[in-house]
């Protein structure tokens, strides 16, 4: 056993050559071109167990199914949904069969593509959401903390030339997320973006708008057309408004609420994203205020279980988090039917199995990653290279960033 950092390193013995080869089968693909030589090399990062430790050792190399494509990854981002699979996967992912590799974030090249895939060439270099944590999915194969990961052919797009993969990986959960926010049909229900869109006369309030989801969701509802404002430290005002909001909020202030309220006045909104701890009940509050669309769609979850650990003193920290989260949702119920507000949680993966997936990765975002009418935000720190720096940059993730995405490259 090997220790880096705080972490358990363990060789993979649970991957007998039966297991390799069950968790190998991906259907009819295209002939083997470049990654040939890939299927001896498969490496990953393991979760062998529910709450297990992370452990690196060899994967199979999945073949691409007839919508697939096989991504060399050179670069990953982390996510707290990533982290938190660790620590309360039974809880927020049950239907997960292990050994498991998570992950969420990539960029590298294609090596293979399915029989039914046009849009990519082996060589092309992509950014893709994986999504095998998805209950539909529910595949190691499709976990990005490995080598070689299968993707959605409808969930990645090229990068343009000039775009690090470093850069690339920090888009595609914080993306999805958002767009599932404001446009599928039982949420925001907002109007596509495009690259002449038609200026509406609606705001919409990204609470959260320095984090991940919501730089994106800034970016993707200014390329809508529509007018937005959004919370955030002061020191990430300017960022957020170079994004395209009109205004920003320290959304620390005490008189915050009553200040974008004010701000909203003779506006009508096309509703709220909430993302970040104690958002729900401030968008309720403000969109319950406001004329327009009296929807908030959430992002976060009433409680945080980040302080919930994997091992000792599980419980000791579960139960009151599950306390605050049953208190919360209470709390929140009984604030939507007093303000006539209607609220929805995000399931930042939905989009995959809807058309939101395709118009973001196959209709808008190559060429307005191209044309540079859509940055990868927030910006990448790079916390090192290799599989054993995803569990340390996962920990960091856990400690707090600001505007930054922490990303390992492979
Ligand atoms: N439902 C889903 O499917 C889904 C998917 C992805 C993420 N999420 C959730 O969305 C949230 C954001 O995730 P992320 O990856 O985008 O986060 P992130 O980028 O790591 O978030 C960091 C940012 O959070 C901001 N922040 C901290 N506390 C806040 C609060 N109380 N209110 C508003 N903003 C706050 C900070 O802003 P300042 O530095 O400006 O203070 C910082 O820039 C998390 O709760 C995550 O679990 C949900």
């Amino acid at each position: 056993m090997e220790r880096v950092a705080h972490l358990r390193i363990r060789t993979a013995r649970h991957l007998t050559p039966d297991r390799l080869a069950k968790g190998g089968v991906g259907g009819s693909s295209a002939p083997l071109a470049s990654g040939a030589r890939a299927i001896a090399d498969n490496r990953a990062l393991w979760l062998n167990a529910k709450r297990a430790p992370f452990t690196i050792g060899p994967a199979p190399y999945a073949a691409p199914g007839p919508d697939e494509i096989v991504v060399r990854v050179r670069a990953v981002a982390v996510n707290p949904f990533d982290r938190i699979q660790q620590t309360m996967g039974d809880i927020i992912t049950p239907w997960i069969t292990y050994p498991f590799v998570v992950g969420s974030d990539l960029a590298g090249e294609v090596v293979e593509i399915g029989s039914g895939v046009s849009r990519f060439r082996v060589g092309d270099r992509v950014l893709g959401y994986a999504a095998g944590a998805d209950k539909r999915r529910n595949r190691a194969a499709e976990g990005a903390f490995q080598d070689y990961a299968v993707v959605l052919a409808h969930m990645a797009a090229p990068i343009p030339d000039a775009m690090a993969f470093e850069d690339a990986a920090v888009l595609p959960l914080g993306l999805s997320t958002a767009a599932c926010g404001l446009f599928q049909t039982d949420f925001l229900a907002m109007n596509a973006p495009s690259a002449a869109p038609a200026p509406r006369d609606e705001t919409l309030l990204v609470w959260g708008g320095s984090t991940s989801v919501g730089l994106n969701a800034i970016q993707l509802a200014v390329a809508a057309g529509y007018d937005v404002i959004a919370t955030a430290s002061p020191h990430n005002f300017a960022y957020v408004q170079r994004l395209g909001a009109r205004l920003a909020f320290d959304y620390r202030s005490k008189t915050v609420v009553a200040d974008i309220v004010a701000a909203l006045q003779g506006r009508e909104i096309v509703g709220a994203l909430a993302i970040g701890q104690g958002s729900a009940a401030a968008c309720i509050d403000i969109v319950g205020a406001c004329k327009g669309n009296r929807f908030v769609a959430l992002a976060t979850p009433a409680a945080s279980f980040d302080d919930v650990p994997a091992g000792r003193g599980r419980l000791r920290r579960l139960l009151p988090a599950v306390a605050r989260m049953i208190a919360g949702n209470i709390v929140l119920a009984l604030k939507t039917r007093r303000r006539g507000v209607r609220t929805k949680f995000i399931w930042g993966s939905d989009l995959i199995a809807n058309e939101v997936g395709p118009m973001i990765f196959e209709t808008f975002l190559p060429t307005a990653l191209a044309q540079s009418r859509f940055v990868a935000a927030p910006s990448a720190t790079v916390v090192g290279t290799g599989l054993a720096q995803i569990p340390i940059a996962l920990e960091r993730q856990r400690l707090g960033v600001s505007a930054t995405k922490l990303v390992v490259t492979l």
